[in-house]
Parts: C-alpha cells; structure tokens; sequence
C-alpha cells in the first residue's frame, strides 16, 4: 500500500473507536503518509493527545484558539497542501456538524475550509440505534451528496455490549479505502471476477495436494480492481488472506468447485483474471476414510485424472468477458508465454519471471498481447496489481 508523500489530517472526534485511530496513525505512516492529528474536545476524553503526538511525531492541534498557532489560522493552514482529511472515528455529532457546515471547533471549521479538491472521508463509529436514527441516516445522506466519501460502519459487538452496524472498520479496512480515494476509478461500475490462491486435491479426508500458491497476487489484484471502481468478486482457493475491503469473496477448495464457482458467477462480468494457481489434475481414487498407513495393502497408489482448465472454459463462451490469465514459466519466458496466450485464445497474459514468486511480497512482470510484450519492473504485489489494472483498463 502507498501513500508516499501523501499529507494526511486525521481527525478524531468523540467515541470509543478513537483507539484505534492509534494503530491507523501508524499504518498510514508505514504507507508512506505524514500524518497531522486534529482532535475535538471530546475525542481528549478518549484518547490523550499525548499519544497522537508521539505516533504521528507532529503537534497535534485540539483548540480553534491555540495561542502556538502565530496567525491564529490553523484551520487554514492545515488544509492548504493536505492530500485528504480523514475522520476516524466519526461520531454522530460530527456528522451533523458535517450535513450542516457547522464551525464551532478547530476540526468542524478545517473541514469547511478546506478546498475542495481535498477530498473529505469519514469512518462512523457510533451505538447500532444512534447510527440507525433517521437523523443520522438523512446526515448522512446529505453529507455522501456533499461529495464526502463514507467508509464503513462495520457491523458487529460495540463496546456498549450491543450488536449491529456502527462499529468503525478496522485500521487495515480503513488504510484500504484511503489508498483507494488516490486511485484512478479506471474501472468504474465494472463487473470483474477474478481467481486466486491455490486449489487442494484431496487424498483421503485428512490429506491432499496443493501448491505454493499464497494468493498474495491474486488479492492484491482483486483490491486494485475495487480501489479504480469496479465491483469485484474473487474465487478463492485455501489462503491465509483477509478478503480485501468491498471484495465479495466465495471459497473453494477443489479445481472443479472453483470451474463451477467461475461458471456461475461469469453471467455479466466484463473482466475475467485467472490467478489462481490449479492444480492440473485431481486424485480419481481418493479414499472414504483416511488411509491407514500400516494398511493390508501397503503404499497406496494414486491415480489422476485431468482438471477443467477454468480459463479455458470462460475463453470458449460465446459472450466471454476480457479475459487474462497467467503464466508462471522457469524457463525461456517470452516464447512459452507468448504461445500460452495465442493457445488459450485469450488476448492478455501475464508472465511471472520465475516460479519463485509463491509466497513473497513482490514480483516482477511481462505483460503479453497481441502488439507484443511489456514488462513491469519488480515492485511489491500491490503496485505490480495497479499498474495491471491500469493496463487492463486501457485495453478494454
Ligand atoms: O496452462 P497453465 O496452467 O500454465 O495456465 C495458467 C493460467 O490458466 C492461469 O491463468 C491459471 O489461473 C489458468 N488455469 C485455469 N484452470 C486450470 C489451469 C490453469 O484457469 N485448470
């Protein structure tokens, strides 16, 4: 995730959620971001300014009349040369204030102040009933009409003991959607499904074969596609990851539950991407019952038989969506991809240089179409995925 260079005001307002406002200071400011802390009297209660300080490393402001400011103009200055202001949490109040134009703090008047080109994005943090009040839901209404991004409210327990929508997202969900507002909305209302992960061939019910596949790419492709607009649905193979934040992701296992999966969500889709590593073939006799292995009949012996090729079956539909699929080649790159591409029919393919990607933070490309081959230097999986959607976008 990058925010390099990017100027962030984060603003804290009253609410419980403002602890978490700790952990996103940091994550902003290990994306690259230099972050200046504005909090409302009330957000002090929940947090000290003390510990926005030291993480943000800047003075952190609370006081419309702070006699450190010389012009007495904070809410100016803090806004001119700001990349985003970010409210997290984002009480109830706060978004009144906001549906309103309200100034009467510090953290209300920058937000009126500021030029409008900077964008304005809110994390509401508040109980499930004051979240559900019809004032709140028309505050925020008005306020997303205003042009102000809303990200979340997550549901789930509160900290008051009930459950239900308010919680405000969690740091990473956050950091996600604040990096996606830099993001161009190159696929804006687009349909894209997308493979990832490994595929597991069972043995018998307790054994099985995969592959080193971790679905970093596959996800960090996924998050992309939603960061430029599109809406996005991801079929995922066994992973460790956390779907992307707005990914509506399905689970398999198998090469053939991920072929049905693909198959019944294709209908409409406008981008296929086939990232998924499948394994090309599935045990025919895979057991019942674990196989024991002091067994009458000594070491078991598998038999195989042939997967579906999944971006083969999509390539082949009549009314198919632009199709991309990868390539993982240890040798002589360019002319197994290039033949790959014009064999699956498919009119993009993306090389991996060697196989040795599985599992790592980073990869390094070569883009093959029919005008010929580009290549995208090694970068982390989260850049490498924006550049492949920005090329995908431009090709469509
Ligand atoms: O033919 P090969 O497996 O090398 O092709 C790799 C590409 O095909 C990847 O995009 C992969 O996701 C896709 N694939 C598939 N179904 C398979 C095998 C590969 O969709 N059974």
């Amino acid at each position: 995730m990058d925010l390099a260079g990017k100027k962030i005001v984060l603003g804290l307002t009253g609410g419980i959620a403002c602890y978490k406002a700790a952990e996103l200071t940091r994550a902003l400011i290990k994306a690259g971001a230099s972050v200046q802390v504005v909090m409302t009297d009330a957000a002090t209660h929940f947090i000290t300014p003390v510990t926005m300080q030291a993480l943000s490393g800047q003075t952190v402001y609370t006081d419309q009349w702070d006699p450190r400011v010389a012009n007495n103009m904070a809410h100016i200055d803090l806004t001119r040369g700001a990349d985003a202001i970010v409210i997290a949490p984002c009480s109830a109040d706060f978004i009144a204030k906001l549906a309103q134009g309200r100034c009467d703090d510090l953290l209300s008047t920058l937000c009126v102040a500021r030029p409008m080109q900077v964008p304005l994005l809110v994390a509401p943090a508040m109980n499930v009933e004051m979240w559900q009040n019809p004032a709140t839901q028309r505050n925020v209404q008005q306020i997303a009409a205003d042009g102000i991004t809303i990200m979340g409210p997550g549901v789930g327990e509160q900290a008051c003991g009930e459950t239900g929508l308010g919680r405000m997202l969690e740091p990473a969900q956050l950091l996600e959607l604040i990096c996606a507002a830099f993001q161009a909305k190159s696929l804006a209302g687009k349909k894209v499904l997308i493979t990832a992960g490994p595929t597991f061939e069972a043995i018998d019910p307790v054994r099985g074969i995969t592959n080193l596949s971790s679905g970093k790419m596959g996800y960090a492709i996924a998050r992309a596609a939603y960061a430029a607009g599109a809406q996005v649905t991801l079929v995922s193979g066994p992973t460790a990851l956390v779907a992307p934040y707005g990914v509506q992701r399905i689970d398999v296992t198998t090469a053939r539950q991920m072929h049905d999966s693909v198959l019944a969500q294709v209908g409409g889709q406008e981008v296929f991407i086939a990232v998924a590593a499948v394994a090309d073939w599935h045990v025919s006799n895979a057991a019942e019952q674990k196989i024991k292995k002091d067994g009458a009949s000594g070491l078991p012996t598998l038999q195989f038989a042939p997967n579906p090729d999944i971006l083969a079956a999509v390539a082949a539909l009549p009314d198919r969506p632009y199709c991309v699929g990868f390539a993982a080649e240890s040798e002589q790159l360019l002319q197994h991809a290039e033949a790959k591409r014009v064999k699956k029919n498919i009119p993009l393919l993306v090389g991996n240089i060697g196989h040795e990607t599985f599992g790592k933070d980073d990869n390094e490309l070569v883009l093959f179409d029919a005008q010929g081959h580009t290549h995208l230097a090694r970068a982390d999986k989260n850049s490498l995925a924006q550049q492949l959607i920005a090329a995908i976008a431009a090709r469509l």
